[in-house]
């Protein structure tokens, strides 16, 4: 099998590795427009980590968690090795069998004893605060949570969310114990979370976006697209990775870029038509007219800025057909083929 490998994030992953250089004292949030590269650069990012760092990542993707119970076993992972009743002994005992670990490493008596507690976050996050102060006397923590909009809506004695938070903020401003990476791909999640009183001066915002015409053009060299390919590719496609990556690979199986990228456009309009559907079918409150109406800003526009958001837009977002950026306040479509299509659709009227 071919793979394609792992293209240069330089600039994103500097940044990062400049937080981690620096002792923890903000959560920062990574967000991006959806399939942008962010949880392949955080995998990247993991591997290449020097020793003295001991990365937790939890991926909550396609995870259903409706409870406690659903949280806490993706949150830990369960060691069933041996019963051990100290966590720094344990903590201990873990440092150097740490791997990548995707969650925290609880003995199985110990996540049971969390379990039958009434309160059973606040036996979490001690767990997780003793845990992490044994490991960080030899390497520093870092935590990361993918896709954590997953637990947004969840409720148990108030959001969970806002414990979680809390906690992380310990974690960082308070013990400066451990990285916390809270990485998310739903921009309204973002949205909200940037609007938190509570996080406001405890995080900071990192966007992980398509990459640049220099970046794509690179990428697509190091496959040996033709020039005319190239610049067909990034008229359609512009710097989403997962095309980009999508068309490497028709390259190398000998098909033909031009219709294949016409081919991703035309997916994508059909795919925006499907709302209309649904409004003539009264399953969305919108009317066409209104939708249009929100297009029509990208008819010459590819970004634009916006003062207030109003439900249009909310909802364009909500079905991934927008970005919204609320650290530079900005709207733009997901992708480029997002763009292309919305244009389709308004020459189409
Ligand atoms: N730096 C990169 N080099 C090569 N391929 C990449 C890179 N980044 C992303 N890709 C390709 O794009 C695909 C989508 O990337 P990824 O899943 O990391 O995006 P994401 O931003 O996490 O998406 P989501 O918004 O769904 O969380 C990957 O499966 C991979 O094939
Ligand atoms: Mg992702």
């Amino acid at each position: 099998m071919k793979r394609i490998k792992f293209h240069d994030r330089k600039k994103e992953i500097k940044e990062i590795m400049n937080i981690l250089d620096t002792e923890p004292s903000l959560i920062t949030f990574i967000y991006g427009p959806i399939n942008s590269g962010k949880t392949t650069m955080i995998s990247h990012l993991i591997e290449q980590l020097p020793e003295d760092y001991a990365p937790f990542y939890i991926n909550l993707r396609g995870r259903f968690i409706t409870d406690y119970e659903d949280f806490l076993n993706v949150l830990f992972e369960i060691d069933e090795k041996g019963v051990v009743d100290n966590v720094t002994e344990y903590a201990r005992s873990m440092l150097n069998d740490l791997g990548t670990v995707s969650g925290i490493p609880i003995p199985v008596n110990l996540f049971e004893q969390i379990f039958e507690k009434k309160d059973k976050s606040k036996d979490m996050f001690k767990y997780i605060e003793q845990f992490f102060t044994e490991i960080s006397k030899n390497r520093v923590p870092v935590l990361i949570i993918d896709e954590l909009q997953v637990i947004g809506d969840l409720k148990i004695d108030g959001l969970l969310i806002y414990k979680l938070f809390n906690f992380f903020i310990r974690l960082t401003k308070e013990l400066h114990l451990c990285h916390i990476f809270a990485v998310s791909s739903d921009s309204l999640f973002i949205e909200q979370v940037y609007s938190e009183a509570m996080l406001q001066g405890r995080s900071r915002h990192l966007l992980v976006d398509d990459f640049n015409k220099v970046d794509t053009m690179d990428f697509l060299n190091k496959h040996n697209f033709s020039d005319k390919e190239k610049e067909l590719t990034w008229n359609c496609c512009g710097g989403k990775p997962i095309c980009l990556v999508e068309l490497a690979n028709a390259k190398m199986n000998g098909k033909d870029i031009e219709s294949e990228a016409k081919m991703l456009v035309k997916i994508r309009t059909s795919q925006i038509l499907s709302i209309f559907d649904e409004i003539s079918l009264g399953k969305v409150e919108h009317s066409e007219k209104d939708i249009i109406e929100e297009f029509k800003n990208f008819e010459k526009e590819e970004i634009i800025q916006y003062a207030r958001v109003n439900e249009r837009k909310i909802f364009l977002v909500g079905r991934n057909v927008l970005f919204i950026d609320p650290v530079q306040r900005t709207i733009k479509p997901q992708s480029k083929l997002n763009l292309l299509a919305i244009r389709e659709v308004i020459n189409s009227e």
